[in-house]
C-alpha cells in the first residue's frame, strides 16, 4: 500500500501516531541505535511503548509488545485493541516484526488496524491480515492438542 503524508489521517490515527511519535523518545536502544515508538488504541485508552534493549541482547523487548504488556498492566488489555501506530527512523513506513505481529494478532485479532509510519511524515495504513495472514491461534488447534 502506498505510503501518504500524516495530513491524511484521521483524528483518532494521528492522536495514535502522535503518542508512538513521543514514546518513541523514551526508547532505550543503547545496543542498536535504533529507536521505535508504538502505541495501542485499547478501547479509548491509548498505551504507549517503545523498544528497550539490555546488554543481554536476547531480552530486548520491541515497542509493539511493550505496549500491548503496558495494557496488561495497566488493567486496559480486556478492552478492544483496536489500533497499533509504531513509528520509526526508517526509509519506508516501519513495519513490525513477526514476534509483534503475532502478539499484534493475538490481541486485536485480523481487521486491527495498523497505522506504520517513519520520522519523515510517511504513513502506511494497514491491517492485522495483510501484514500476518493466517496466524496463529491456539483453538484453532485445540482439537488437535486434545487428542494427544
Ligand atoms: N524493534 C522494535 O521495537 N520493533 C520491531 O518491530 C522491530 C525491532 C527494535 C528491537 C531492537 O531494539 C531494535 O528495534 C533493533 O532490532
Amino acid at each position: 500500500m502506498a505510503a501518504r503524508k500524516a495530513a491524511a489521517l484521521t483524528p483518532s490515527d494521528r492522536a495514535l501516531l502522535v503518542a508512538a511519535r513521543a514514546a518513541r523518545a523514551n526508547a532505550h536502544a543503547p545496543w542498536s541505535r535504533f529507536k521505535v515508538g508504538a502505541a495501542a488504541l485499547f478501547g479509548d485508552t491509548i498505551v504507549p511503548g517503545c523498544n528497550v534493549e539490555f546488554d543481554v541482547y536476547g531480552l530486548t523487548n520491541c515497542a509493539e509488545r511493550t505496549a500491548v504488556f503496558a495494557a496488561y498492566a495497566h488493567g486496559v488489555a480486556a478492552q478492544p485493541l483496536l489500533a497499533m501506530a509504531v513509528i520509526a527512523d526508517t526509509a519506508e513506513p516501519a513495519c513490525p516484526c513477526g514476534a509483534c505481529r503475532q502478539v499484534m494478532f493475538e490481541c486485536g485479532g485480523p481487521d486491527l488496524r495498523v497505522i506504520l509510519a517513519n520520522t519523515n511524515g510517511e504513513v502506511r495504513i494497514t491491517r492485522m491480515h495483510e501484514l500476518l495472514p493466517d496466524g496463529f491461534r491456539l483453538e484453532r488447534n485445540a482439537s488437535r492438542r486434545r487428542k494427544t
